[in-house]
């Protein structure tokens, strides 16, 4: 019995295509950077990135309510602005990407997170009189929303006997700290939320942030906690479809998604304090990583964590070196005493750049 060969989605023309080869594996070019180069010189994007980036932006599908989301933040960034002070606005990242594996999705590939680290690091920021543009994952964590159980409504809520809705004694402090502290946020035009599922969108809304943000100078900062696929399939290259079970097992070649860092320091937001974040699994590489993420997209400040601690330790890396950061105790978050600290850097940076 013949095996049916395994479905390929990635087009034979474009494979071939020395620019894709180049696009799948950059290493492979003979022009590219070695990261020794590239910590030297972040004051160019490098050619290869730019060639990623390039392709990633043409070939993303179009963004849905682009015009609604330059309105929003237009505003946003202008009501800050022209606040008398002038205010400080940071975006926090939050949540993970979904790779689409289907234009007509049915399935995808998806990144970890909860969105807890996002949304508490938020609430720090707001209360240490910051703006926020929370860009996060539908259906994630949200700010205020911690000491809600996993089901706020059908959990907090009860029918009386003439029918109206009553919150539950047992949560109801919970439920009136989320809705005022949101309220106060939001109508106070303090808090942004502009949500994302697909890589395309996160960084295409990423990119319209970031242009705006630019008028603040050094009193933006940038807190890139999202969870961000590494790979992804071209859009144009991807199939329109189903993929049918039918023909087989499914060979797929994941193209590598351009590390938007680079990009982000030296062209979106040149001005920004940019925190970037590490995710490891393996300890033993985890600070190594961090280092090497703060040289070569010169960061001003990374968050290493590991995944199994790291809701009780994060190590904050910077040029001035490593510091522990942790909670409290079991009742408090990792959150409160990093964003303390990122404060306290960020207004370094402010009045160093503007001495
Ligand atoms: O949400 P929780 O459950 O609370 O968990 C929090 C967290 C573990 C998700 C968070 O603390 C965290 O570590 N987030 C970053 C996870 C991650 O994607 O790490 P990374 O090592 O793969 O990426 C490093 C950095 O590069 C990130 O800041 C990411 O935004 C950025 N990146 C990644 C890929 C890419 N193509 N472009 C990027 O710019």
């Amino acid at each position: 019995m013949t095996r049916p060969a395994p479905t390929s989605f990635i087009f034979p023309q474009i494979l071939n295509s020395p620019d894709f080869l180049r696009y799948l594996n950059p290493k492979s070019q003979p022009s590219s950077i070695s990261s020794m180069d590239a910590v030297n010189s972040l004051d160019v994007v490098d050619e290869t990135t730019s060639f990623q980036v390039k392709s990633f932006f043409e070939s993303a599908p179009l963004l849905k309510d682009a015009d609604s989301i330059s309105g929003k933040l237009t505003q946003f960034i202008h009501q800050n602005f022209s606040l008398p002070g002038p205010r400080r606005v940071v975006c926090v990242t939050s949540g993970g990407t979904t790779v689409p594996l289907e234009q007509r999705c049915v399935r995808y590939i998806d990144n970890f997170s909860s969105g807890h680290r996002g949304a508490t690091s938020t609430e720090y920021f707001l209360k240490s009189g910051y703006s926020v543009i929370f860009l996060y994952r539908r259906g994630t964590c949200q700010p205020y929303c911690r000491s809600l159980p996993d089901d706020p409504l059908l959990e907090c809520f009860k029918l009386t006997s003439d029918s109206s809705i009553q919150v539950h004694e047992s949560h109801a402090e919970a439920v009136k700290s989320a809705i005022s502290g949101h309220h106060d946020a939001v109508s106070g035009g303090y808090l942004l939320k502009l949500p994302f599922t697909t890589i395309f969108e996160y960084l295409q809304i990423l990119r319209l942030i970031a242009t705006s943000m630019k008028i603040l100078g050094p009193n933006a900062m940038f807190y890139l906690a999202a969870a961000v696929s590494d790979f992804y399939v071209p859009w144009e290259s991807m199939a329109v479809h189903k993929i049918q079970s039918a023909s087989g097992p499914l060979d797929m070649r994941l193209a590598q998604v351009p590390k938007m860092l680079a990009v982000l320091r030296k062209e979106w937001a040149p001005t920004a304090f940019c925190v970037s974040f590490k995710l490891e699994t393996d300890k033993d590489i985890l600070l190594e990583k961090a280092d090497n993420a703060l040289k070569k997209y010169q960061m001003h400040a990374v968050v290493a964590n590991e995944l199994s601690t790291r809701k009780e330790v994060v190590i904050l890396v910077t040029k001035c070196g490593k510091v522990s950061v942790y909670r409290e105790n079991d009742q408090s978050v990792v959150e409160s005493p990093l964003i303390k600290l990122l404060v306290e850097k960020h207004s370094t940076y402010i009045r160093d750049t503007n001495a």
